[in-house]
């Protein structure tokens, strides 16, 4: 499953580049509101952080934009400032409409807020590059997020479609082992879940145990 870095902090990406093995980010504007900068200027420091590199990073068109015409045409502008760039339409009839115009065209993409079967399964008919359900948001409700990625795995391979999953807005390491199980292709989550999900409590416990008799073990000085 790869790992994706759900961020658009150029340190944070920076850092797991050099320490994860970072096969592919995601933004959205929530993500990039955080930086405190304007879009396109942090579009074109995480576009020359992975220049050379064939790692997707998903970016988002204006989520208010309701005509699959206008969608296309932001998507294809943004598109042009990275080969890396794939580019997140949200589910709706214009944004389904907007994915088969693109892949029509050429352009990879990624079918954002994804809450159903149904509409992951529109997302696939139309050509989505990735599909991503959000399973830490349904979980937050008390819904059964992550049955939701079964669902869409069998749905896949039940008609050979060639979108593949993201596992989106992981909350904890357990959802990011749930979503391998899942079978899905690629996980996105924050920096700080993922720092979680390196560690254990019996790992610390183990460590202090080992060490102290590891200490034990050294020929007097
Ligand atoms: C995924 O592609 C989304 O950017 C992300 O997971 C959205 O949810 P969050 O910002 O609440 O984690």
């Amino acid at each position: 499953m790869k790992l994706f870095l759900d961020s658009a902090k150029v340190d944070e990406i920076q850092h797991a580049l050099e320490h994860w093995a970072l096969d592919g980010v995601t933004t959205n504007p929530r993500h990039v509101a955080a930086t405190g900068k304007p879009a396109v200027e942090v579009y074109a420091e995480i576009a020359q952080l992975v220049q050379g590199t064939d790692l997707p990073v998903s970016v988002e068109v204006d989520p208010e934009l309701e005509c699959w015409h206008e969608i296309v045409q932001q998507a294809e502008e943004l598109a042009r400032m990275s080969p890396n760039f794939v580019i997140k339409v949200g589910a709706s009839e214009q944004g389904f409409r907007a994915i088969r115009e693109l892949n029509h065209r050429g352009v990879r993409t990624n079918a954002t807020l994804i809450f159903t079967l149904a509409q992951a399964w529109h997302a696939a008919r139309a050509g989505a590059t990735y599909i991503s359900p959000f399973v830490g948001w349904r979980e937050e409700f008390g819904d059964a997020g992550l049955e939701l990625l079964r669902q869409v795995r069998t749905m896949l391979d039940n008609y050979g479609y060639s979108s593949q999953i993201i596992a989106a807005a992981m909350r904890n390491p357990r959802q990011i082992a749930e979503a391998a199980l899942a079978g899905c292709h690629c996980v996105t989550a924050g920096k700080a879940v993922y720092e979680q999900s390196f560690n254990n409590p019996f790992t610390d416990l183990g460590v202090q145990r080992f060490a102290q008799a590891y200490r034990k073990t050294l020929a007097p000085a």
